[in-house]
C-alpha cells in the first residue's frame, strides 16, 4: 500500500426502490431487478408521522430476505427510528438508515445500527444542511442524501443538492474516510452521470426502474451512464 494516488472509488451500485414496485407481486419483481443486474435491493419504510405516506415494516422485510440474495437496504422514514432497529435488521436488513431529523439522539442511534451487525447510515431531507452529521461521519458507512423530499416516489430531483454531494464528496475524501454516498429520488438514465460526477456512490432508482418496461435495459443504461462519469 501506500503511494500518492487516491484510493480509486469503486462502481457506481444502482439500488432499485420497492416503492415503484408491483406490492401484489413484490417478491417477483426483486427477483426480476435482482436478474436484471441490482446491486441492492432498496426498502422504503414509512410511518405517516415523518413523511405524509404509509408502505410497510418489518414482517415485509423478512419476506424479501426470503426471496433474494442481494443485500436489502431498508431506508427507515419514521419516527423515533431507535425503537425498531434491532427488529428491522433481525427481519434481514443489511443496510439501515434512519433519518438524521428524526433522531433526539443521533449518535446513539448510529452505535446502535453498528451493533446490530447492519450497515450503518444516516439520511438528510434535501432541506438539511451537512452539518448535522459532523460528529458521526467519522462512523457511519455510508450517508443518504435525499434528492426529494421524502415520501413518495417519481418525484422531480432537486439539482440544488448536487452542491451537497460535492461538499460532502470533498469532506469525505479530504478526511480520507471510507463513506458512501447514496442519492436517493428523481434518478433517472439521464441524470446518473452527473450525480455521479458530483461524488455519489449508490444511486437509488424507483420510478426510473419500476416504470420501465424493460429492467434489464434501464439498469444496463445507467450502468453506461456511470462509466462515462
Ligand atoms: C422517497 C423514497 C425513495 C423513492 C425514490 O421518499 O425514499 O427511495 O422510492 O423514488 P424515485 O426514484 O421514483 O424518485
Ligand atoms: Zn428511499
Amino acid at each position: 500500500m501506500g503511494g500518492s494516488k487516491a484510493r480509486p472509488r469503486p462502481a457506481g451500485r444502482i439500488a432499485p426502490s420497492i416503492l415503484s414496485a408491483d406490492f401484489s407481486q413484490l417478491a417477483e419483481e426483486v427477483s426480476a431487478v435482482a436478474g436484471a443486474g441490482a446491486d441492492l435491493i432498496h426498502v422504503d419504510v414509512m410511518d405517516g408521522h415523518f413523511v405524509p405516506n404509509i408502505t410497510l415494516g418489518q414482517p415485509v422485510v423478512a419476506c424479501l430476505d426470503r426471496v433474494t440474495d442481494l443485500p436489502l437496504d431498508v431506508h427507515l422514514m419514521i419516527e423515533r427510528p431507535e425503537r425498531y432497529v434491532e427488529e428491522f435488521r433481525k427481519a434481514g436488513a443489511d443496510w439501515i438508515s434512519v433519518h438524521a431529523e428524526a433522531c433526539t439522539h443521533l449518535h446513539r442511534t448510529v452505535q446502535q445500527i453498528k451493533e446490530s451487525g447492519a450497515r450503518a447510515g444516516v439520511a438528510l431531507n434535501p432541506g438539511t444542511p451537512l452539518s448535522v452529521i459532523d460528529v458521526v461521519l467519522g462512523d457511519v458507512d455510508f450517508v443518504l442524501l435525499m434528492t426529494v423530499n421524502p415520501g413518495f416516489g417519481g418525484q422531480k430531483f432537486i439539482s440544488a443538492v448536487l452542491q451537497k454531494i460535492r461538499s460532502l464528496r470533498d469532506r469525505i475524501d479530504a478526511d480520507g474516510l471510507s463513506v458512501d454516498i447514496e442519492v436517493d429520488g428523481g434518478v433517472k438514465t439521464d441524470n446518473i452521470a452527473e450525480i455521479a460526477r458530483a461524488g455519489g456512490d449508490v444511486f437509488v432508482a424507483g420510478s426510473a426502474v419500476f416504470d420501465s418496461k424493460d429492467y434489464r435495459g434501464t439498469i444496463a443504461a445507467m450502468r453506461e451512464q456511470l462509466g462515462k462519469s
